[in-house]
């Protein structure tokens, strides 16, 4: 059975830097113009498009088969696709001048590139190079870093519709000949374009990075880039077992691109929750550590009826109640100052919610928490945890796994926690009905009732 009239296999593996392979020759660039010319012509539900591995042809590459009929070409070019498109998928007659059939070359060709890459791999081995896995995974701070600086010095916006690197140094007040090393390396990691001395936004950098626009998430990414100090203090961290402190945190600017880091990750997730959870039977809602009010507001938007309230601390709530002003629905989202290790929840509440907030917190202060909502929600009322749950031997997800190491770094007595975990804490705080309900994403929720 052949779901599709016809299967392209676009060759898309990654290689070494200096080593032939189709990445190297343009795939990618093929790929997306075979996307492009595909829905162009209305033909998503008749082909399909898939990347593949190596198929050892590498030398001519980009290397991209058709199937059922078993057409293989090399080295396509962006320009050939809307030929190959108009002329083979459509009319059922593929493009001579760039198929390749010769059957017995290409198999010898395969073989040899094979023999050849198994030979280099011994010979590596025997030398005792460290493998490139393990270099990569050493060296992925230099890009993250470069990203990263660019977003600090809101590089992306001075490059606007394109400048040199005189102009865009003198527009952020930076050294030149830094700021044109700086561009250079982002051309190498695909984030600007580079033609004569003039430096260009790539579509994506133009959409997410550049103020103004509608995408931009600067201010959100941020506080990746502030996590970044935090993370370098890591290995003092492990020694001594909690965070060490440092002193750049302290001002209205961390705390806003916290927020908005904060904002960034909720705001799309938070219909998902509440749709998860439902609002039958929900009048009241305490969010405790609420940050931008991003799972009140969801709340609010989903039922007219239900009020919500947001406990945060006093430098955040200024953030929250500008956010639940721009989404309008002050009417129905109320604020608090408070410590939530320390204040009075009140009574009557029919939802508690805790986003991503029990990981920045110890056992025996969540098991406090636990307590403290069970106390302050009405019968048949429920206590929502979202967080990132590690599996029994807290060895996995890695995101999970890394997170934890955030929270070292960022904490006290912070830490990802598992499934059993906070089902174990919930119960012994008297909460019946423990589940575990997944969402779409990195972080999953664990609800317990109130009988
Ligand atoms: C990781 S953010 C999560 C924000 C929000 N719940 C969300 O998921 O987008 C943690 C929030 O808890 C707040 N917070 C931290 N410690 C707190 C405390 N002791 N009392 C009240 N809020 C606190 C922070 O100010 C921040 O807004
Ligand atoms: S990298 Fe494409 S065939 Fe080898």
């Amino acid at each position: 059975m052949e779901p599709f009239r016809s299967h392209l296999f676009v060759c898309t593996q990654q290689k070494p830097e200096g080593v032939p392979s189709c990445p190297a020759s343009g795939s990618f660039a093929v790929l997306d113009a075979l996307d492009r010319e595909v829905r162009a012509r209305g033909l998503n539900q008749d082909v399909q498009l898939t990347t593949c591995g190596c198929m050892g042809l590498c030398d001519e590459g980009p290397v991209m088969v058709v199937y059922p009929a078993g057409v293989w070409y090399r080295r396509v070019q962006p320009s050939d696709v809307s030929e190959i498109v108009g002329t083979h998928l459509c009319d059922g007659n593929p493009v001579d001048r760039l198929v390749w059939n010769d059957a017995a070359a290409m198999r010898a060709l395969s073989v040899e590139h094979g023999e050849k890459f198994r030979a280099a791999m011994a010979a590596r081995e025997k030398a005792g190079i460290l493998p490139d896995h393990l270099d990569q995974m050493i060296r992925g701070y230099m890009s993250s870093r470069c990203i990263l600086t660019a977003l600090e010095l809101d590089i992306f916006t001075a490059v606007g519709e394109g400048a040199n690197a005189q102009q865009i140094g003198t527009r952020i007040g930076a050294n030149a000949r830094a700021v044109g090393m700086l561009l250079n390396a982002l051309v190498a990691l695909g984030l600007l374009s580079k033609s004569g001395d003039d430096y260009k936004n790539t579509p994506e950098s133009a959409r997410f990075f550049v103020q103004g626009s509608k995408d931009n998430q600067r201010n959100g990414l941020l506080h990746t880039a502030n996590i970044w100090h935090r993370w370098s203090t890591m290995t003092d961290a492990v020694r001594r077992g909690t965070r060490i402190p440092i002193q750049r945190e302290d001002n209205p600017e961390w705390t806003s691109n916290f927020i908005a880091g904060m904002q960034r990750n909720a705001k799309d997730r938070a219909p998902l929750v509440v749709k998860a959870l439902g609002t039958a039977g929900v009048g009241r809602v305490l969010d405790l550590g609420g940050g931008s009010g991003a799972y009140s507001i969801a709340f609010a938007r989903a039922c007219p009826d239900v009020r919500c309230e947001v406990l945060d601390v006093a430098d955040v709530v200024p953030l929250t109640a500008e956010y639940v002003r721009q989404a309008g629905v002050l009417a129905q989202v109320s604020l608090r100052i408070g410590d939530m290790l320390q204040d009075d929840f009140g009574s009557g509440y029919d939802v508690v919610m805790l986003n991503a907030i029990c990981h920045m917190f110890s056992e025996e202060q969540n098991r406090d928490i636990f307590r403290r909502a069970h106390q302050a929600l009405a019968p048949n009322g429920r206590l929502v945890v979202q967080d990132f749950l590690l599996n029994p031997d807290k060895t996995g997800p890695q995101h999970a796994a890394l997170f934890s190491l955030n929270m070292l770094v960022a904490t006290d007595a912070g830490a990802s926690y598992s499934e059993f975990e906070y089902t174990d804490w919930m119960k012994a705080a008297g909460f019946a009905d423990v589940r575990r309900i997944n969402l779409p994403g990195p972080s999953d929720l664990i609800v317990g009732s109130v009988k």
